[in-house]
């Protein structure tokens, strides 16, 4: 259970970890070359834990290092091509394992991925687009066995810019003798972060960052050290809590582009958004927000793992705010944890009309996703009184420290896990 008290304005300059969303994929390319990666930066969360235990079964050696948010992986010549433990269908970045052992390996037993209860969350577009490359999939056992039969350059067409699918194709391609272009592909952070990453070991990539990825794949390959970027949804999360405590946060070490059109809604609900040097952005809380409008989409539009915590933002401003959810279909759980503390939301379908309330009223709420989690602690530090957050270990499946990094800022907070299961680890 996390326990908030509320009333604290927050202050103070924070540096946001590694991204959790960046590092899951890179875990599964370093499986692309046998020999010693070291990863910088390393977020010491539960899902960065968890998929590190899937790359020990598929038969690495791993040595995190908590004190230098250090991961060396020595990854050998022959992996195992099959991953029984039911921990791969606790998140949603195992499903990266399906395009580096099939790149690597040419088969793959595996379990469907899990993640967030955000949404259905289906396979379908991996599925295809790897068929288009060459590969064959059977679902009759409730497992994906897949194998290449061939691996086959050429076009693939996304019918939805998925994250996870872009990133699936990327790690498979960058093996494949001859060109690959995913065409509307994602643009997300973390799909860029994989692309830099894949260049800097060695794959000859273009359009990183645009809606058509090329890809070269090569065998010349080399493990190397790499700094994992930080996390703009952690740096998000801050800035929020920020505009919305009346405080005056500054978050180091970002990449503006990628909070872009979050701080254009800071701004219009009237907080102050100030850039301190290319990569600082202070955000200061002038009063009570004003109520917006947020469409979630696909990047550059407004983040999907943003809108919640945006959400406790909006339930306190002044006037009506509508909140319409087109990435994620089932998106809207922290809404009724909200009402609890006094929040005043409906919904209908993809779209929540929130009408600003004066004051939230603490209580006990229930976190059921990650980012949803993070949106009922903020709104803990504006309510009256005290917030019990239960099943918090979705938090602390994305976020490191964040309860410490608050408690910073000045919040009033406490965790009952901090991140025990972490440092038990060196
Ligand atoms: C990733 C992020 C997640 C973020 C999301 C959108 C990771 C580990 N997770 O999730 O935090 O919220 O991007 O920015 O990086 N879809 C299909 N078929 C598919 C794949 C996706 O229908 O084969 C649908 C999904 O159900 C969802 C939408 O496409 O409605 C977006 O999913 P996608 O972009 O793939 O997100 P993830 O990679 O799962």
């Amino acid at each position: 259970m996390i326990r908030v008290q509320g009333g604290a304005k927050l202050s103070g300059v924070v540096k946001p970890a590694g991204a959790k969303n960046t590092t899951l994929p890179i875990l599964a390319g370093v499986l692309l070359k046998e020999g010693e990666w070291v990863l910088n930066n390393f977020p010491l969360v539960q899902d960065t834990l968890v998929m590190i235990k899937l790359l020990e079964e598929l038969g690495c050696k791993v040595k995190v290092k908590p004190a230098k948010h250090q991961a060396v992986i020595k990854v050998p010549t022959k992996l195992n091509t099959s991953v029984e433990s039911n921990i791969f269908s606790s998140i949603r970045g195992s499903i990266f394992l399906l395009g580096t052992l099939l790149a690597r390996e040419s088969e793959a037993l595996i379990p469907y991925p899990g993640g967030c209860n955000i949404g259905q969350r289906p396979i379908d577009l991996h599925i295809k687009g790897l068929e288009a490359l060459g590969v064959k999939f059977d679902l009759a056992s409730g497992l994906i066995h897949a194998k290449v039969e061939g691996k086959v350059a050429g076009r693939v067409y996304l019918d939805y810019p998925s994250v996870g699918a872009t990133e699936n194709l990327m790690l498979f391609a960058s093996l494949i003798s001859g060109e690959v272009t995913i065409d509307n592909a994602a643009q997300e952070p973390q799909v860029v972060d994989l692309g830099n990453f894949l260049k800097a070991s060695g794959v000859n990539i273009y359009g990183i960052g645009t809606h058509s990825i090329k890809i070269k794949g090569t065998r010349r390959f080399n493990p190397i050290m790499f700094s994992i970027p930080s996390d703009p949804l952690e740096a998000g999360t801050f800035l929020i809590a920020s505009a919305m405590t009346g405080g005056d946060v500054t978050v180091k070490d970002v990449n503006p582009k990628f909070l872009n059109p979050l701080l254009h809604k800071l701004s219009e609900v009237g907080a102050e958004v100030r850039m301190q040097n290319t990569t600082s952005i202070r955000v200061l809380g002038k009063s009570r927000p004003r109520a917006a409008n947020i469409k979630t989409l696909p990047f550059p539009g407004f983040p999907t793992d943003l809108q919640p915590q945006m959400t406790s933002l909006l339930a306190i401003a002044e006037g009506v705010s509508l909140v319409v959810e087109i990435v994620f279909e089932n998106r809207f759980q922290h809404f009724r944890e909200l009402n609890k503390m006094g929040a005043h939301i409906t919904v209908e379908g993809r779209q929540a009309i929130i009408r600003g309330v004066d004051k939230l009223q603490g209580a006990e709420v229930i976190a059921s996703d990650i980012r949803g989690g993070s949106s009922l602690i903020l709104a803990g530090l504006v309510a009256e009184g005290e917030t019990r957050i239960l099943d918090d270990f979705h938090i602390h499946r994305g976020y490191e420290n964040l309860m410490g990094k608050l408690g910073n800022l000045g919040a009033n907070i406490t965790s009952q896990i901090a991140n025990r299961e972490v440092q038990a680890d060196e």
